[in-house]
């Protein structure tokens, strides 16, 4: 598995005290393979990303990437897994409003040390934005700065991309192109996939749907 999570459990403290959202979640996803993530809103799967992104830390369990347990990691440890292991597309781009089209592709990858233009220049053509890579990511459209955001994230080449809905707000014709797109450059870059939909549609199109209900995985 490059990626195994063992009866994780996660709660936010609230005004009414804390409330448990994962309850002993167990998920494995092996090197290459692509993962639907399903569960109806509020259900904890962007929670569950977090925490397998090493942005938040799980109250127990284990969080086991590439054979390293993340609750292990200091906040400079964690620092590093989020730049070179895990690659993260949210529905948020947060592209650099700074850097061009191409500076923002190839800017993960540096920072992983894995920079190899000629991977940069073959993800800016399949993913249509070479007529855009002088650009800056505010002269784009939603759909192209998601397709950036997602060259970026595979410039990377990182053993596990995490994917929170980020097809969402794309019109149905260009979300499943761009799915399509991901899963074959995350092929490309052999990549794992833990991706995120409310689509069964989309989910159909990967190796394996798990789906979360009730703080656990169905
Ligand atoms: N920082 C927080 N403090 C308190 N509660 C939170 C916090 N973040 C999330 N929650 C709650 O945890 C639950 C799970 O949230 P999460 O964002 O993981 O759901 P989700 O499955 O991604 O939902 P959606 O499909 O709507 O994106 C929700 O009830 C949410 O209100
Ligand atoms: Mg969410």
């Amino acid at each position: 598995m490059i990626l195994a999570i063992h009866d994780v459990r996660k709660s936010y403290a609230t005004a009414e005290g804390p409330i448990e959202i994962l309850k002993g979640i167990d998920l494995g996803v092996a090197p290459g393979e692509t993962v639907a993530l399903t569960g109806e809103s509020g259900s904890g799967k962007s929670t569950l990303l977090h925490l397998a992104g090493g942005l938040d830390r799980a109250d127990s369990g284990a969080i086991v990437m590439d054979g390293d347990d993340l609750s292990k990691y200091s906040e400079s440890e964690r620092a590093w897994y989020r730049r070179a292991k895990v690659g993260l597309v949210f529905q948020q781009f947060n592209l650099i409003p700074s850097l061009t089209v191409s500076a923002n592709i190839s800017f993960h990858a540096k920072l992983a040390q894995r920079h190899d233009s000629a991977w940069e220049e073959t993800l800016t053509d399949a993913l249509g934005l070479r007529q855009f890579a002088t650009r800056y990511p505010e002269q784009l459209s939603g759909g192209q700065q998601q397709r950036v955001a997602i060259g970026r994230t595979l410039a990377a080449r990182p053993q596990l991309i995490l994917a929170d809905e980020p097809t969402g707000n794309l019109d149905e014709q260009t979300g499943d192109a761009v799915l399509d797109l991901m899963l074959e450059l995350a092929k490309g870059a052999g990549s794992a996939l833990l991706f995120v939909t409310h689509s069964t549609r989309l989910a159909a199109r990967l190796d394996r749907t798990v789906h979360l209900r009730g703080g656990k995985i169905a």
